[in-house]
């Protein structure tokens, strides 16, 4: 049966997992790398970033689980381009002619446009629908693989609080950020829907998962 999976959704010490004043400069706003640093580390995030090497102790074994059966993501409109990038025709993402998804890859806005078809397998399709319908879509996509969710939080909170995700992987990392969009406001009690574990790690990140 086909899971919704969340991996390596990055909060703050203060719950916000982006900054204020997002821009093509600045993806994460104000917040900059810190909240990715810790998976920057590692040997699965050092690449994503062209460095070379990365550890391979705990936090690289969460960090690559995000990849293994995974047939198409889920992911927000913020996530996918900065303000206003439905105004210009020739975005296509942060990521260049290859994107780390290399399966369907489906954005929800409210401005949808034609599919984008990129190298490596990642093809952009814009949707808009409510999550449960854009999650029925992915799975058909994903031809009985998981569905992975990307976030951005505004996305994430919507799909926690529907009750659409089976497996959330949250890392929090010792950073303030004071301000920007947050994961759980709204969604009290919602641990009581899953098994929770948690494992702090020595590069002073705490690893989540709620599990179904
Ligand atoms: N910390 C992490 O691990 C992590 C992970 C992923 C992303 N991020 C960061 O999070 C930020 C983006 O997050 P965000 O919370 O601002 O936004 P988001 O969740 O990426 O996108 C929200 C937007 O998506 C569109 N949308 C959402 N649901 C929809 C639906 N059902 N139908 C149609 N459209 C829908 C709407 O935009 P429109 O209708 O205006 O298009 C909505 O304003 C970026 O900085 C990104 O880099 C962080």
């Amino acid at each position: 049966m086909s899971r919704t999976r969340v991996h390596n959704f990055t909060i703050s010490l203060d719950g916000f997992a982006t900054g204020e004043g997002l821009s093509a400069e600045q993806p994460f706003g104000h917040a900059g790398h810190r909240l990715h640093q810790w998976m920057m580390a590692t040997a699965f995030g050092a690449p994503i970033m062209g460095l070379p090497g990365g550890s391979s102790g705990v936090d690289n074994a969460f960090a690559q689980q995000h990849e293994p059966g995974i047939g198409a993501e889920i992911m927000g409109s913020r996530k996918f381009g900065p303000p206003g990038w439905q105004d210009d025709p020739n975005w296509r993402g942060w990521w260049g002619p290859n994107p780390p998804f290399h399966t369907p890859t489906y954005v929800l806005t409210s401005r949808p446009r034609s599919p984008l078809e990129m190298e490596g397998g990642t093809t952009f399709h814009f949707l808009d629908a409510p999550g449960a319908e854009a999650l029925k879509i992915a799975q058909e996509a994903a031809s009985g693989k998981d569905v992975r969710i990307g976030g951005g939080p505004t996305m994430l909170r919507d799909f926690l609080a529907a009750g659409l995700i089976d497996h959330l992987h949250v890392v929090q990392v010792p950073v303030l950020l004071g301000r920007g969009v947050r994961l759980w406001d709204g969604l009290e009690g919602l641990e009581q829907q899953y098994q929770v574990e948690t494992v702090s790690t020595p590069s002073g990140v705490t690893h989540f998962t709620f599990s179904r």
